[in-house]
């Protein structure tokens, strides 16, 4: 398979971006879309969903891996986030890279996108060392 290109980033960060715009965040009002590039190489998205009972929102990136999924997809072979205007650049929270995880590989790429343009790059490796998976519970 080809390694993840700048033209592919450059096609998620659209993506995220898009997303970001249908957030439905009024409680924290923080806005957040994420594109992630599956192996076929097509695009899958989503953004933060929001509920009045706090607990039950939703990460835009578990929103965006439900789209991978329900595609028929079964692995995540980028991860750019978009985030807003504030001064510390967006990764994907704890419960986020290990749901990302499930999915993808220690050298993925996890990129992150806001007002500034590009910020962070990290792998999901780098963000989640020493993560529990399927080997820990012998199905793989
Ligand atoms: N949020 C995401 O959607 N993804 C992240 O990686 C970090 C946090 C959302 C959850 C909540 O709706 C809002 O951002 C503030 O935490």
């Amino acid at each position: 398979m080809s390694p993840v290109s700048q033209s592919d980033l450059d096609a998620l960060a659209a993506a995220a971006r898009d997303a970001r715009e249908h957030a439905h965040a009024p409680y924290s009002r923080y806005r957040v879309g994420a594109a992630l590039l599956d192996e076929h190489g097509r695009v899958h998205s989503g953004c933060n969903v929001e509920n009045a009972a706090y607990p039950q929102s939703l990460c835009a990136e578990a929103v965006a891996l439900g789209a991978l999924v329900r595609a028929g997809a079964k692995h995540v072979r980028a991860v750019v986030v978009a985030g807003g205007e504030a001064a510390e650049a967006i990764v994907p929270c704890g419960g986020c890279r290990q749901k990302l995880s499930e999915f993808a590989a220690a050298d993925t790429p996890v990129a992150s996108v806001d007002a500034q343009g590009w910020r962070a790059r990290h792998t999901l490796g780098e963000l989640l060392p020493f993560g529990f998976g399927p080997a820990h519970v012998g199905t793989r």
